[in-house]
């Protein structure tokens, strides 16, 4: 039977993903081979990390179906200055998958995650400007 609800409902609504992206931040900030990008490791952990964990909840709460309206930069502006190469962008693939492992997100929600996550790439993955 076709299951017709979003995957924001799918992934447990505002209140669990808050706790994937809490979990998946603090994997990534703590990812030495992230941090092994200088402009990546001051950037992760400039200020508190809440402000950071807010904005990208609020945006994976939008990209998924959800009510919420995202308010942060775009995502070419965001990025373009930490100069996120292709290995690093696997990487963080890869922490993302150990999170939702951990969140024992299903195969249907984590295809449809990494497909929205693909989209945008492009305007994350650039040499430094
Ligand atoms: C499609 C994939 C991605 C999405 C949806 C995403 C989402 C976001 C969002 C919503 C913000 C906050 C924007 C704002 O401050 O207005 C952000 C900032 C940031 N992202 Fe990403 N991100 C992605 C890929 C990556 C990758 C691959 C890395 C590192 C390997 C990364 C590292 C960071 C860091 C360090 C910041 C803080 C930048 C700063 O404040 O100077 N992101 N991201």
């Amino acid at each position: 039977m076709q299951n017709k609800q979003s995957l924001y409902e799918r992934l447990g609504g505002s209140y669990r993903i808050a706790a994937i992206v809490d979990d998946f931040i603090d994997r990534m900030s703590a990812d030495p081979r992230l941090n092994a990008n200088p402009r990546l490791a001051a950037a992760s952990h400039r200020d508190s990390a809440a402000g950071f964990k807010y904005l990208v909840t609020e945006m994976v709460c939008w990209a998924t179906g959800g009510p919420q309206v995202y308010t942060g930069r775009s995502m070419a502006e965001s990025h373009r200055h930490l100069g996120i190469s292709e290995d690093e962008w696997n990487w963080f693939v890869d922490d993302l998958a150990r999170t939702l492992d951990k969140f024992e997100v299903g195969e249907r929600e984590r295809s449809e995650l990494f497909a929205l996550l693909d989209r945008s790439k492009r305007e994350v993955v650039a040499p430094p400007r």
